[in-house]
């Protein structure tokens, strides 16, 4: 497989690049049993975590992937850096540049600027997040975590719960299962699904005939109650009850073996409460363990101008 510069989004990968990134990834997470999980591909290469969002999963999850294929590391902790004495994000990267660093991984509260950071820098750049637009890595883990559980994809069904409009992983998600044969539904409060989302997704207007649809997994996706400007619904109580796991949507799930995603952080008692973290069809660790996986497999794949 040719490798790419950058990954900045699902939309713009091929079917094969993404089968590449998934088979990939599969001796990489075998790695993790043995006593010894490094190997040697990016030795001598210099990955830059450059965060200006919170993130525990995906930075770490990053972190660990890129010292696993021998990468040295550096953080930036932007709060501690000079961007909070004004310096631009152009500025910086040109900084960083001049440092030499091979790949960055970037996260951002706006829509595009790794795509900008991209275009400004020879080094690969990894899309970590940004805004409401995308987060690939996040959506290449779920897509590997479906396929060990299911094998063959075609014709599986996954329900996203949730603020589909702000929802980067929502969106990044529901592509990566359109393009791997997965039929997709989205569920949530009126005011959080988008009006132009694209035709895939199949709307349901309650859970109760979501769950009759008989998805195979439900998706649920964390309440960003730091994007909304707006109120979209009552209160948290309120959409617990409507488009939350209660317990006896939860009961309807383990009776007909439904397993459970979500991409964390959850909000317990909101989206999902204890007991479904502790349900044996919950693979939510297993999507953080194989985040990790899929990072190695997208550093391993991507090619720097650098180098
Ligand atoms: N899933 C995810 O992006 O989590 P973090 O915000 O902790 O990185």
């Amino acid at each position: 497989m040719e490798p790419r510069k950058d990954l900045l989004d699902i939309a713009s990968l091929t079917l094969e690049e993404i089968e590449f990134v998934l088979k990939t990834a599969g001796p990489f997470k075998e790695l993790f049993t043995k006593s010894i999980k490094k190997v040697p591909p990016l030795r001598g290469k210099t990955v830059l975590t450059l965060f200006y969002e919170p993130s525990t999963r995906t930075r770490s999850s990053f972190e660990i992937a890129a010292k696993r294929v021998s990468a040295d590391v550096t953080n930036f902790a932007v709060s501690s850096s000079s961007v909070v004495k004004g310096e631009s994000i152009l500025d910086t990267i040109d900084t960083l540049q001049a440092m030499k660093c091979d790949y960055v991984v970037v996260r951002h509260g706006a829509a595009g600027v790794p795509n900008m950071i991209a275009k400004h820098t020879k080094a690969s750049v990894l899309n970590a997040g940004d805004g409401f637009h995308a987060h690939p890595t996040q959506a290449l883990l779920d897509a590997f975590t479906l396929r060990e559980t299911f094998g063959s994809l075609t014709g599986k069904k996954i329900l996203i719960v949730g603020d589909i409009l702000h929802s980067r992983v929502a969106r990044s998600v529901g592509r990566i299962c359109e393009k791997l044969g997965m039929q997709v539904g989205v569920l949530g409060p009126g005011s959080l699904i988008p009006k132009s989302r694209p035709s895939f997704m199949r709307m349901f207007h309650s859970f109760e005939d979501a769950l009759d649809w008989k998805p195979d997994t439900v998706y649920l996706l964390r309440v960003q109650l730091e994007r909304q400007k707006d109120q979209f619904f009552p209160s948290l109580n309120e959409y617990h009850n409507v488009y939350g796991l209660t317990d006896e949507r939860f009961r309807r799930l383990e009776s007909e073996g439904t397993w459970v995603m979500h991409p964390g952080p959850v909000n317990r008692g909101v989206e999902l409460g204890d007991a479904v973290m502790n349900y044996e069809r919950t693979l939510i660790n297993q999507q953080v363990e194989n985040g990790i996986a899929v990072r190695m497999a997208a550093l391993y794949w991507l090619k720097p101008q650098t180098t």
